[in-house]
């Protein structure tokens, strides 16, 4: 799998109309679950789909650490073997950067009783807490301590199911508590659960190792304790983050091309929204085409949970807008400082301004121009990429290891279509 490497530079050369064909890969986002969730049993689990990407290969570190065996069968499948998990506190350097590793937490606690990580790391994207994690273990029992610039959460005894309400729908706090609490002993319920296509994605894996979970997908999570679980086989679900860069991709170069094996119904705000700005997206079975024919309108875009727009689709969108004529609206309603990119979007051309760090406006149509840009964080880093291939001349884009982090073979998928891209 990719390793990722600090110093990735990309070159793009602009103003190529995207053609074809792209299939996405498997969920990022939804992997970190899944993989966590191996931790549960002592048994085999093999997951299906796994991007190739570097938040994976992390993540594999991060359980191999615990003690499990983490083998990659295909390029695309991993058997996961925890049955000799023995370690409750995986490396801090490890963990330290990559959010997604804090979902061991609640597996190690329903397995060992006893877990210990730092702080999560991960995008510099606002402030990120983690409370809805913290206060739904100690709810469920557990003692909940920081000690050495880590949170350790133990308990003597297995877990107690209760009913936890959680303070935000915070997607990876919804799914720690998930994990912890399938074992536990009675009733849990999560009321104001995150209903992210990735936790229903983990609910899935979770029921066939043998829990009973029912409500993922709605604001209230249900699960019902089982003394134990099994091993599973499980088909990570497409990445519906993947598929709207890249008919955002195809919408800016104003080229035409179909984006396959996505989930129609993870993208109904991104379509909508699409359709909105005058982008034309048929869409059947698994499959959608994209195509512009006329001026791209302007849009107000709110970024919020599930089902309204993915925050982490709004830089994207912003880029989008630039080529819409009008002036545009974004309020990023889910993270507190998440439209650093848009400095980098203005050594572009582009004609943004910032009213405090969540609302942008955006005036458009502005001629995108190549510039030298890096990229902040991985969905940022994506936006830059479909800045620069919109725009005419030479972005180069250092950093772009972020975007490694989360979207597989990114440049050969472009390169595909039509793109100039290259490493340098
Ligand atoms: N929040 C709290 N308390 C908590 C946790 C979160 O107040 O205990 C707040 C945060 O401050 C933030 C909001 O809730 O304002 C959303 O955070 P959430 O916990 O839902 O995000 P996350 O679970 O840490 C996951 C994805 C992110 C994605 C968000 C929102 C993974 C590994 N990460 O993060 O993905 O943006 O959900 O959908 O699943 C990305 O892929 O680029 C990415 C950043």
């Amino acid at each position: 799998m990719t390793v990722p490497n600090a110093n990735r530079t990309l070159i793009i050369e602009g103003g190529h109309p995207l053609r074809g064909g792209v299939s996405v890969s498997g969920s990022k986002n939804a992997a970190m679950g899944t993989m966590a969730a191996a931790l549960l049993v002592d048994e085999d689990c093999t997951l299906e789909n796994v991007p190739d990407i570097g938040d994976v290969t992390h993540m594999a570190e991060v359980l191999r650490s615990l003690g499990a065996v983490v083998e990659k069968t295909d390029s695309h499948t991993l058997r996961i073997n925890a049955a000799n998990l023995r370690e409750y506190a995986p490396p801090t350097q490890l963990v330290g950067s990559l959010r997604g590793s804090f979902l061991v937490m609640g597996s190690l606690l329903a397995r060992l009783g006893r877990a210990a990580c730092p702080p999560p790391g991960g995008d510099v994207i606002g402030q990120r807490p983690i409370d809805v994690h913290l206060a739904g273990f100690a709810a469920l029992g557990a003692e909940v301590t920081r000690e050495g610039g880590k949170f350790v959460a133990q308990s003597k005894s297995r877990l107690t199911g209760t009913t936890i309400f959680a303070d935000y729908p915070s997607v990876l706090g919804t799914q720690n508590l998930m994990l912890a609490a399938a074992t536990a002993r009675g009733h849990t319920t999560i009321v104001n659960a995150a209903s992210e296509p990735e936790v229903q994605g983990l609910a899935a894996m979770l029921r066939d190792m043998g829990a009973q979970i029912s409500g993922a997908g709605t604001h209230t999570v249900e699960i019902e304790g089982v003394d134990s679980l099994r091993g599973t086989c499980h088909r990570i679900i497409p990445d519906r983050l993947e598929a709207g860069t890249y008919a955002i991709a195809i919408a800016i170069t104003r080229g035409e091309g179909e984006v396959s094996e996505v989930c129609l119904d993870h993208l109904f705000s991104l379509i909508s929204k699409l359709r909105q700005a005058g982008v034309s997206v048929e869409t059947q079975d698994n499959r959608m085409s994209i195509r512009v024919d006329g001026n791209l309108k302007p849009l107000t875009v709110q970024a919020l949970p599930y089902p309204a727009l993915a925050t982490d689709l709004q830089a994207p969108m912003s880029v989008l807008l630039t080529q819409a004529k009008g002036v545009s609206y974004i309020h990023e309603r889910v993270f507190d400082n998440r439209l650093l990119y848009v400095n980098e979007l203005r050594k572009m051309g582009a004609e943004i301004v910032t009213t405090g760090t969540t609302t942008a406006i955006i005036s458009g149509p502005t001629p995108l121009v190549g510039a030298n840009v890096r990229a902040l964080d991985v969905r940022a880093g994506a936006a830059l990429i479909l800045a620069g291939l919109a725009a005419q001349g030479r972005t180069e884009i250092t950093d772009t290891y972020h975007v490694e982090r989360g979207y597989e073979a990114i440049n050969e998928k472009l390169r595909n279509m039509g793109a100039v891209i290259e490493q340098a």
